[in-house]
């Protein structure tokens, strides 16, 4: 025996969710949702966690899966959480946000504090307390949803940008402190996406929040999205997708999305993520 492995697949094929327990964080709206419904209909035992009950047991009722509660920024719900958890085989971080489009000189360090909160520290939270049981699962996954935000910057962005590029820092050292171990550490880094509450939540109101997505013909949905996570779940285990990008056809770059109203004076610059 040389050592030297062998050029052709020895038997690794497509995983199938069948069997596998996963867990979608944020799962009571958009890319959380549609991802745990994706999930389900894959076969997945799907385990749905986030703050309003009434939405995620509607649809843990409807996909067949166990809702429980969670927030991501309080310890005591994360440990019940991981607690009341039997087998991870996979940990979808989804849960997050953005809550205000200040620019640096009229930052709101609330607004800071609340962003680094559920984005980062929510998530470093919660994979440190599955990361065993996704090792001991043997064929663990830990994915996150960051965001194109987490890779440039833009005006208006600076506490989100700053929070999705802390998602992506952490997202690197793990997959390097993990190498050899079973686990795939996924990023999936989405651009545009139209959603019901992300740019209301960040906005303020609806008229705003519209604007986001005014013209631009097919944003991203959260199916979409759903769908490329779903892929790169179900890849042979020892083909890890480091790190997907992706946008809306429309939307070539963070400032450069086009829309209906574009002139020759070029697209307008929006707080796109
Ligand atoms: N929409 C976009 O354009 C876009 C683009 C790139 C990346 N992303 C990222 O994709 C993820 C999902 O975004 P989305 O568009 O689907 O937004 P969304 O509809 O606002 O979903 C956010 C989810 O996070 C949950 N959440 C918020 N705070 C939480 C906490 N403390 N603990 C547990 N769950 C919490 C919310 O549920 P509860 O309020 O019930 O807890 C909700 O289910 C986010 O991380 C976002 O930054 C979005």
């Amino acid at each position: 025996m040389s050592g030297v492995p062998p050029l052709t697949r020895t038997g690794t094929s497509a995983l199938p969710g069948t069997g596998r327990t996963a867990v979608v964080t944020g799962a009571s709206s958009g890319i959380g949702a549609a991802t745990a419904t994706r999930l389900a209909a894959e076969g997945f035992d799907v385990v749905v966690g986030a703050r309003r009950m009434d939405r995620l047991t509607g649809l843990a009722d409807a996909i067949g899966a166990r809702a429980l509660p969670l927030d991501v920024t309080d310890p005591a719900s994360v440990e019940a959480f991981a607690a009341a958890l039997d087998r991870v085989d996979v940990l979808v971080n989804n849960a997050g946000g953005a809550f205000d489009a200040n620019p640096v000189a009229e930052a709101d360090l609330d607004s800071w504090a609340r962003t680094y909160e559920v984005n980062v520290l929510g998530t470093v939270r919660l994979t440190r307390a599955l990361l065993p049981a996704l090792v001991a699962s043997g064929a663990g996954d830990a994915l996150f949803v960051s965001s194109t935000a987490g890779l440039v910057t833009y005006e208006g962005g600076s506490s989100y940008t700053a929070a999705k590029h802390g998602v992506h820092a952490l997202v690197g050292a793990l997959r390097l402190e993990l190498v050899g171990q079973p686990v795939r550490v996924i990023e999936i880094a989405p651009g545009m996406v139209h959603t019901e509450e992300f740019s209301l939540n960040r906005l303020g109101s609806a008229e705003k929040a519209d604007a986001v997505y005014r013209g631009v013909r097919e944003p991203l949905v959260a199916d979409d999205v759903a769908d490329c996570i779903a892929w790169a779940l179900t890849r042979p285990h020892h083909v890890n997708v480091d790190l997907m990008v992706v946008r809306p056809r429309a939307q070539a770059a963070q400032h450069k999305v086009a829309r209906e109203d574009w002139t020759e004076a070029g697209p307008r610059s929006r707080p796109d993520r």
